[in-house]
């Protein structure tokens, strides 16, 4: 997959997947696999550093779990998130944060929201960038939207989202992440633009969907939203993993003589 596959997927009404990915293990797993896209999310905050939040995510901590993903990756087509307010300042400071990702290993940045965004978005396209809109809940901005909620519901909130979404199609960006919005409001704006749409907790007529490693994995016990579907058991099966160890150091089953060196 490569940039322009984004376009040609949809043209071709083939589903594009994205999983987010943290580390190198785990980017080695998803490299084999027949995933499109890796996304280093700045869910890496919550899901690697138990922030309860993603603003506790920082240019440092996307670099370093960029670079590490970049090294197990293969050829898969990886995606940063340009972490809290590292595009909200001067467009000097902003150019400088979206090119220390992209020099960490990412193909495509992603970023949050649409008002403020658009001469950034046109400037890092125009300057070989290519880049990701995220509408509907964007946790960047939390406080501003009361709390982790459900957007788009009532008519105006929708028209807003989706004029948002024209707009940054219009500024240049290659695809849209909406995630947590009506699934009717997605189908609608997945008809509407030019451009796929990959969604997270946006119904079945986005042109993509993307899941979190941990949720799709079940290995987060403590957090369950609706929209999550665990393709695994994680937590469990690692759990049982660990106790078959310890009983096995406890009976003396392991190690065994397969796992010993002899002399000779
Ligand atoms: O950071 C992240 O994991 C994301 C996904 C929820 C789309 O932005």
């Amino acid at each position: 997959m490569n940039v322009l596959d984004f376009s040609k997927k949809k043209q071709m009404g083939q589903k594009i997947s994205m999983v987010t990915c943290y580390d190198y293990t785990s980017a080695r797993i998803l490299s084999g696999s027949n995933v499109d896209c890796l996304l280093v999310g700045d869910s890496v905050a919550m899901t690697m550093h138990g922030h309860k939040n993603t603003l506790a995510a920082t240019m440092d901590m996307m670099c370093l779990h960029t670079e590490a993903v970049s090294r197990g990756a293969g050829d898969k087509f990886i995606v940063s998130d340009l972490p809290f307010l590292s595009y909200r300042q001067s467009l000097s400071k902003n150019v400088a944060a979206a090119g220390a990702l992209m020099q960490a290993g990412a193909h495509a940045l992603k970023l949050e929201s649409a008002d403020g965004n658009f001469k950034l978005i046109r400037h890092l396209t125009e300057s070989g960038i290519p880049v990701i809109g995220h509408l509907g809940l964007t946790l960047q901005l939390m406080h501003s939207l009361g709390g982790f909620k459900v957007q788009g519901k009532t008519a105006e909130s929708a028209e807003r989202i989706k004029e948002d979404a024209l707009k940054l199609q219009a500024a240049g960006c290659v695809a849209l992440v909406l995630e947590c919005v009506p699934s009717p409001l997605a189908a609608d704006i997945t008809q509407v633009l030019s451009i796929p749409t990959i969604g997270i907790g946006a119904g079945a007529k986005t042109d993509g969907q993307v899941l979190v490693w941990q949720d799709l994995l079940g290995l987060n016990i403590d957090f369950k939203p609706k929209f999550v579907k665990q393709f695994m058991s994680g937590y469990e099966d690692i759990t049982q993993s660990i106790e078959s160890f310890v009983n096995a150091i406890q009976s003396g089953g392991f190690p065994s003589d397969e796992h010993c060196y002899e002399n000779k």
